[in-house]
C-alpha cells in the first residue's frame, strides 16, 4: 500500500480531522518573511511529509537541501522546484549509515557553510507483533538508525556551525505516540522516536543559550505511505501531507518549543494516571487485533 491508496476521507472524517488537528499553516507572507533566502535542510524529502515541506518552503523562497535515500526522486523533486523558480538541491544519503552521514555533513558544510533550519523528518515505522519479531533485532537497529542515531550524528556535525553563528532552528517531526501509553506492536518505532525526542528536548536548553531554537512537533495521523499499511488507521481522522507541512511551516515561523494537538496533554496525563487500567485495555486490544498482511509477509520473506 502506498500513500495514493488512502481512501478519500468522508465529510465526517474531514470534520473530525479539523477538530483533532486544529491550527494550521501560517500566512504565505509570514512564511515568506521567515524563510526567504534561508537554507533549509529537509530530511526524508523524497516522500510524504518531507516532500510536502520541501515544496512549501521552496515556494516561499527558501533554498531547500533535500535528503533521503531515493536519489532519483530527490533529483526529480529538486528539478521540479528549480523549474518553478525555487532553489533546491538533492543530497542523497542513508541516515542509517554512519559513514554516509559523516560524508553528507562534511559536504553540506563545505558547500553551504551553516544551514539555517534543519527539519528532522526522515523516519521509518514498523508495526509488528512480538511473536513476528523474534529473531529480528534488526527491526530495532534500523528504526534506531534512521529515527535516532542518524539524526543525532547529523546534528552533532551541523550544530557547531549554527552555534558559532548564534542562530538557527531545529524542527523535529515527532509523534503523539511518544507522549501517550505506548501501543503494542509499535515498540521498535516508538522507542526510537522517543529516543530522539528526549535527546532533542535534553539539549534544547543548551542550544537556546547558543541562540539556536528547537521545535518538537507532535504529529497525529498523516495520510502517507508510512501509515497506509495499517488498516485501523484507514478511516481515522488525519492530515494530508500538505496540511502536515503547514504545521512544519508554522513551527518555523513561530519557533515555539512544541506544537501539538490540543488533546495531547490531557491524553498524556490520563496515560500516566490510568496506567493500570490502560494496560488492561491494551491487552484486550491486542487480542482483538492482528498483524497486517504485509507485516506477516515481510516477517516470512525476510527472516533473520
Ligand atoms: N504518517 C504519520 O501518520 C506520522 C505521524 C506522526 C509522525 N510521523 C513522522 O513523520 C515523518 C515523515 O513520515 P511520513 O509519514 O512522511 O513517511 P514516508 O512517506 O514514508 O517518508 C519517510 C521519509 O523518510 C526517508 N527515509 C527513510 N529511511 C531513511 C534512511 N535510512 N535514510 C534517509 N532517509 C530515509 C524516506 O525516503 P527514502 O525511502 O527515499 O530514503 C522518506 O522520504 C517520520 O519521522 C514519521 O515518524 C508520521
Amino acid at each position: 500500500l502506498d500513500a495514493e491508496s488512502w481512501p478519500t476521507p468522508s465529510i465526517a472524517t474531514r470534520a473530525l480531522s479539523r477538530l483533532v488537528n486544529p491550527g494550521g499553516a501560517p500566512s504565505a507572507e509570514a512564511l515568506r518573511a521567515a524563510v526567504v533566502g534561508q537554507t533549509v535542510l529537509v530530511t526524508g524529502a523524497s516522500y510524504g511529509i518531507g516532500e510536502a515541506v520541501a515544496r512549501r518552503l521552496a515556494g516561499a523562497g527558501a533554498r531547500v537541501l533535500l535528503v533521503a535515500r531515493s536519489a532519483d526522486r530527490l533529483e526529480q523533486l529538486a528539478g521540479e522546484l528549480r523549474a518553478g523558480g525555487g532553489a533546491a538541491e538533492a543530497w542523497p544519503a542513508d541516515l542509517c549509515d554512519p559513514d554516509a552521514v559523516a560524508a553528507l555533513a562534511r559536504s553540506l558544510l563545505e558547500a553551504n557553510g551553516a544551514v539555517d533550519v534543519i527539519v528532522n523528518n526522515a523516519g521509518k515505522s514498523i508495526r509488528r507483533s512480538l511473536a513476528l519479531s523474534f529473531g529480528r533485532p534488526h527491526d530495532a537497529e534500523r528504526t534506531m538508525g534512521v529515527n535516532y542515531l542518524g539524526p543525532v550524528r547529523l546534528l552533532l556535525a551541523l550544530l557547531p556551525e549554527m552555534c558559532a553563528r548564534r542562530r538557527g532552528h531545529v524542527v523535529n517531526v515527532s509523534t503523539i505516540g511518544v507522549r501517550i501509553a505506548p501501543g503494542p506492536r509499535w515498540g521498535a518505532y516508538q522507542a526510537s522516536k522517543a529516543a530522539f525526542d528526549i535527546w532533542l528536548r535534553s539539549v534544547a536548553p543548551e542550544l537556546e543559550l547558543e541562540g539556536v531554537a528547537t521545535t518538537s512537533i507532535y504529529m497525529a495521523l498523516v495520510y502517507t505511505r508510512m501509515s497506509a499499511p495499517t488498516p485501523s488507521l484507514r478511516r481515522a481522522p488525519g492530515l494530508t501531507p500538505d496540511q502536515a507541512a503547514g504545521l512544519v511551516a508554522r513551527a518555523i515561523v513561530t519557533r515555539r518549543r512544541t506544537l501539538a494537538p490540543w488533546w495531547l496533554l490531557p491524553a498524556e496525563l490520563l496515560s500516566v494516571g490510568l496506567r493500570g487500567p490502560l494496560a488492561l485495555a491494551l491487552r484486550l486490544a491486542v487480542r482483538r487485533s492482528a498483524d497486517t498482511e504485509s507485516a506477516r509477509r515481510i516477517a516470512q520473506e525476510f527472516p533473520r
